[in-house]
């Protein structure tokens, strides 16, 4: 290729890579969809499994159909017992998103997928069991359990929380991971999505392109952004500190986590619906001082950069007012997110292409090459 052809792209950005029928993002007009449907109609009336449906099989269930998903995603939830005495051997300490990784990457291994299986097999089997591989990992290492992954739990979310605290949740905590479920769902062509659609276009399997997503997940820019989130919001006792304290790390050219994105350049539309349930649970909490420091950071942020809170801002808060361990954030993330990659790959592999970019070569001109006893 011409050098005068080549268009100079950082970070790929405001490159159409490919067709999709998933979802809009950042479109004028139409804002963000999954398959059409409006996100704050799907966060206000929607369940996470009506999502995760939606988002495989493109249109909304029905009543039966949601009732019977639930059961068929219940009777997903148990692991292999090889599975289980892997995950006893990954040391305690371990990364969480590097035990979903692994774990993704093993069930692979016991349950491969063969040329003539049913994707959706694959993404229903991912979407029921990514809790089961977290949460009793967690409980070997950090309570001496070996927990039962059979809960009598309807929902994912109230599944995550009873295999998290060994309780149901309240009726508001359950809800509120729920409508966060939804949130992480889907969004298009992120570097996960594109990561899993790229492994996809060799075609590989199934496991391979989520095991390769969940990396990519897994970095401070991308879904390791909630964790990072969190971590800057304790740093701060009251909301004077906060003033200083951001100005500060502006000044030293930081990155503020959990603010900016890619995509969108005034607000992120799914931020004020998860904003809006942290200041509900923050009522009461201990920590409930964290939401006007949360406030305060974004209102610094607004004034000095014009940059908003992304999704993981306030996800971060909601999962702490919940109880959840914050290294368990960004798991959640793919706990959700598994939905949209499995409907990714289905998709691109529907209308398969090899993803295969070139680069824009800068390095040194011809040389002749000088032999090792010359060097
Ligand atoms: N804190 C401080 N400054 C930020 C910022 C943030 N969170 N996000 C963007 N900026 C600044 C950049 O420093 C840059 O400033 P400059 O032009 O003076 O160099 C400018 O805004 C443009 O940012 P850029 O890094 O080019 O944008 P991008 O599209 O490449 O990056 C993100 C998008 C999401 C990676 C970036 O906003 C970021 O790192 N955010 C924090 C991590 C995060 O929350 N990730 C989750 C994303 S959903």
């Amino acid at each position: 290729m011409g050098e005068s052809t080549i268009k100079k792209t950082g970070g790929l950005a405001d490159v159409v890579a490919g067709d999709s029928a998933i979802c809009t993002c950042g479109i004028a007009g139409k804002g963000l969809q999954y398959r059409g449907y409006e996100i704050h109609d799907l966060a206000k009336e929607a369940v996470f499994e009506e999502v995760a449906w939606l988002l495989l099989r493109e249109e909304l269930p029905r009543r039966q159909e949601l009732e019977q998903y639930r059961q068929r995603l219940r009777a997903l939830r148990e692991i292999p017992a090889g599975l289980k005495t892997a995950l006893e051997l990954i040391p305690g300490e371990t990364q969480p998103m590097d035990v979903l990784r692994t774990g993704c990457s093993l069930l692979g291994n016991f349950e491969p997928e063969f040329s003539a299986a049913d994707p959706l097999r694959t993404a229903d089997r991912l979407l029921a069991s990514f809790s089961s591989m977290l949460l009793y990992w967690y409980h070997f290492h950090h309570s001496g359990k070996r927990i039962s992954l059979v809960t009598d739990e309807k929902t994912l979310a109230g599944n995550f929380f009873y295999l998290l605290n060994g309780k149901k949740p309240s009726p508001d905590h359950e809800h509120c991971l729920d409508v966060s479920l939804i949130l992480y769902a889907e969004h298009e062509f992120n570097a996960s999505t594109f990561t899993a659609r790229t492994i996809t276009s060799t075609r590989s399997d199934f496991y391979s392109a989520v095991t390769g997503a969940i990396g990519a997940l897994r970095g401070p820019l991308h879904g390791g952004a909630n964790e990072a989130a969190m971590a800057l919001i304790q740093q701060y006792s009251d909301t004077e500190e906060v003033e200083k304290g951001i100005r500060e790390k502006l000044a030293n050219k930081e990155l503020i986590m959990g603010f900016g994105h890619r995509v969108y350049t005034i607000s992120d539309p799914r931020s004020d619906i998860i904003k809006g349930w942290a200041k509900k649970i923050s009522v009461g909490h201990q920590n409930q001082h964290f939401y006007p420091i949360a406030e305060r950071i974004e209102k610094v942020m607004w004034a000095e950069k014009k940059i908003f809170p992304n999704l993981d801002f306030y996800s971060a808060l909601v999962y702490h007012y919940c109880g959840i361990p914050t290294e368990l954030f960004t798991p959640l993330f793919v706990i959700s997110r598994i939905s949209g990659w499995a409907a990714h790959i289905i998709e691109q592999r529907k209308n398969n292409k090899l993803i295969r970019p070139t680069s824009h070569y800068i390095g040194p001109e011809p040389r002749k090459y000088i032999p090792l006893a010359a060097r």
